[in-house]
């Protein structure tokens, strides 16, 4: 199963044929291309900050008369949208923002007073990568740890439940899946991110400046992923956790 019907078989029971839906980090669209074809007598629109993916999704989902993508930043999604949506969906991103609970509240304004806000965020914390090798397991930990030195929380999927309170909203749904890769394709492009990652200076002087690791142990952690992204019996498994939330029934009263 791809990666993109997971968020889709999660917001499913939570949709109908008129649904309003927003993507609010729609990337090249493939989520919310989905949703729209679900709910095809509603409105689909996705958003998302870089002019580029917006650019691919307007080109790829062009026949879908019912979607449009509009290039905005999250932060900054125009007043006119205010109470418009049945569902607004956010995923793996709010890890990556300096204040996710801003931005959960920002997007609690623009859903009806009985509608959703679907949020699912991959937790680093929670991975395990096989064949058993310590420079493999180095490889993650030092990343997630240059995330969190550079503001990023990658463990966030475990607070979303804590952050929907903070955020004055209930959580109606909430779930995790191991998401599992072995074949040779995901094993590839997972690998690559990591070389990726070691090969940019930046990250690893600022690994080394920050006395993360030395020269020697990054050097063995390229090494042993060029080996395991050829290996046949590469395998990483990581949680990834899901919550879906509405306005707290007295709200409503
Ligand atoms: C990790 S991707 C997630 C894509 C998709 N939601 C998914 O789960 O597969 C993050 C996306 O969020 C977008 N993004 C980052 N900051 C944003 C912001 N402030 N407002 C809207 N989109 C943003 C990025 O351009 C990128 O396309």
């Amino acid at each position: 199963m791809g990666h993109h019907q997971n968020h889709v078989i999660f917001v499913k029971p939570f949709l109908r044929k008129d649904s309003w839906v927003l993507d609010v980090d729609c990337g090249t669209g493939r989520i919310i291309s989905d949703i729209a074809k679900i709910c095809d007598k509603g409105r689909s629109i996705g958003v998302d900050v870089d002019e580029l993916v917006i650019h691919i999704a307007k080109a790829k989902y062009q026949t879908q008369s019912n979607l449009i993508f509009i290039c905005f930043d999250l932060y900054r999604l125009p007043n006119k949208l205010n109470i418009c949506f049945d569902l607004i969906l956010i995923s793996n991103i709010l890890q990556h923002l300096k204040d996710p609970l801003k931005a959960i509240k920002t997007l609690s304004k623009l859903i009806k007073p009985s509608g959703f806000i679907a949020m699912k965020e991959d937790d680093w914390g929670s991975f395990v990568i096989g064949p058993e090798n310590e420079y493999l397991n180095l490889a993650l930990i030092l990343r997630q740890k240059l995330w969190k030195a550079n503001g990023d929380d990658s463990l966030l999927g475990r607070n979303l439940k804590s952050l929907t309170y903070e955020a004055k909203l209930e959580p109606v749904d909430i779930s995790s899946q191991y998401l599992f890769f072995q074949n040779k394709k995901d094993i590839y492009r997972i690998a690559d991110q990591l070389i990726k990652f070691y090969s940019n200076k930046n990250n690893t002087d600022a690994l080394q400046s920050y006395a993360l690791v030395i020269q020697y142990t990054l050097t063995k952690v390229i090494t042993t992923l060029k080996d395991w992204k050829f290996s046949n019996k590469a395998i990483f498994t990581h949680a990834s956790i899901q919550c879906i939330a509405t306005n707290p029934k007295d709200v409503l009263l």
